[in-house]
């Protein structure tokens, strides 16, 4: 039903399909709260016959109502779709904030809104960034840039920058919460396991202390959030639990949150694969808890010869999905593929992580495929980065 209160437009006049859709969905809601009450007034013998039972039988059904749905859900999904491009939100004049607007797909970001004539407000650590970045978005469009020095891991700082956003504009329309770092090391060689508390606190705590003050705000302009989860939240990539932990935290919260806050807040989780960044360049977490500006060693094992997407392309389909209020957005749209094999046979995704990622073939490819054909090619990607290796402590 997300999918429905998620509607661009609540004066639309529901078409007759979507009261059928409704229909049923609330009479399957009303049949399973029967079912269950009837369960349990049962006694615990009948109650085990009846697990043994359903234990056989409701896999082939919910396989079959799949196959059987599927069908008219995806032509629905077309639809709604397309109904959403119509009622698309116009964000001229509309306030903007952006986490982690910096470098990377939220620089890019803070670009496609100023397009569209959004004032903006930057947030990051890197003051003198944000500067440039605001000076272009003013160039590009937007009538008004505000750029806040801040960091997201921290409550206060957090709670700052709401407030001088709503100070300034006195209203806040879409948060988006893009601020993220990257940890890759294998987990048995993680050396000083709580050097890494900054990725669940920045990836995870960051978009959380920010979402909790700008909520009343976003509930007044009937706003949006704009989540920038990761793949990884989905998809278990090696040498990056923390990374797809705090993903995966993420993404369940604002899974949870918008069912919570309902139409009040629409509540937009993107949900990238590679994409070209400071990041993907290899700006990780190492294995001591170290944030290095380039780290090659890891940026080969980790992205390797995959293909990453433009961050520019990138953030226009993420504006795009934003303004028609989409409930995903995808980038590269062709993931899909991989979350839908995920779910329907994970081991087959295991398995190929672990070739390609060296965790199968062991001490003979410790750094995996990926390493492997990286080192055997002769020519390296354009956005390859220079071994210029300048380490920052994030904790100390
Ligand atoms: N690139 C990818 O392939 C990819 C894939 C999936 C998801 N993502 C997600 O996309 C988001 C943006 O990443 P990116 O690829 O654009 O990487 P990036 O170029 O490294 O950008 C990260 C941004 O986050 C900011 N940031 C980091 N720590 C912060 C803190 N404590 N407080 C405030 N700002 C902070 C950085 O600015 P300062 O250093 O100036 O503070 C920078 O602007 C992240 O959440 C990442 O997890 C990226």
């Amino acid at each position: 039903m997300i999918y429905f209160s998620n509607l661009p437009c609540s004066k639309i006049k529901q078409p007759l399909f979507l009261n059928y859709v409704s229909f049923f969905s609330s009479s399957s809601g009303l049949v399973i709260i029967i079912v269950v009450f009837s369960f349990s007034s049962l006694d615990m013998d009948q109650q085990q016959q009846i697990r043994k039972f359903m234990n056989i039988v409701a896999p082939p059904v919910i396989l079959l109502t799949l196959v059987l749905l599927s069908p008219p859900f995806l032509v629905l999904e077309f639809f709604l779709s397309i109904l959403r491009s119509f009622f698309s939100e116009n964000v001229a004049g509309k306030v903007v904030l952006i986490t982690g607007a910096s470098s990377g797909i939220g620089k890019q970001l803070a670009y496609q809104y100023a397009k569209k004539g959004a004032c903006l407000v930057l947030v990051a650590r890197r003051q003198n960034l944000l500067e440039e970045v605001a000076e272009k978005a003013r160039l590009l469009g937007s009538p008004d840039v505000m750029s806040v020095q801040a960091d997201v891991s921290k409550v206060d700082d957090c709670q700052r920058f709401i407030d001088e956003t709503v100070n300034h504009f006195g209203r806040l329309d879409h948060l988006v919460t893009n601020a993220g770092i990257g940890s890759v090391c294998m987990f048995e060689d993680s050396t000083e396991i709580n050097k890494f508390t900054p990725v669940m606190g920045i990836n995870f705590w960051g978009s959380i202390y920010a979402t909790h003050f700008a909520a009343p705000h976003l509930r007044n302009s009937k706003g949006k959030m704009i989540v920038i989860a990761s793949l990884a939240g989905w998809l278990p990539v090696p040498r990056m639990s923390f990374y797809c932990a705090s993903k995966a935290a993420l993404i369940k919260f604002h899974e949870t949150y918008r069912i919570e806050y309902g139409a009040d807040i629409r509540s937009v989780i993107v949900v990238p694969g590679l994409i070209e960044s400071e990041m993907t360049k290899g700006r990780f977490l190492s294995n001591e808890g170290v944030l290095m500006e380039v780290d090659e060693e890891s940026r080969e094992v980790e992205v390797g010869v995959f293909p990453y997407a433009s961050t520019e392309g990138c953030a226009k389909h993420i504006v795009d999905g934003a303004c028609r209020g989409e409930p995903y957005v995808i980038e590269p749209r062709w993931y899909k593929a991989a979350i839908f094999c995920r779910s329907l046979c994970p081991e087959v995704l295991e398995w190929f992580y672990r070739l390609v990622y060296g965790t199968l073939l062991g001490a003979l490819l410790r750094g995996g495929l990926s390493k492997y054909w990286m080192s055997r090619m002769t020519t390296k990607s354009p956005t390859h980065p220079q071994p210029n290796l300048l380490t920052k402590s994030l904790v100390d």
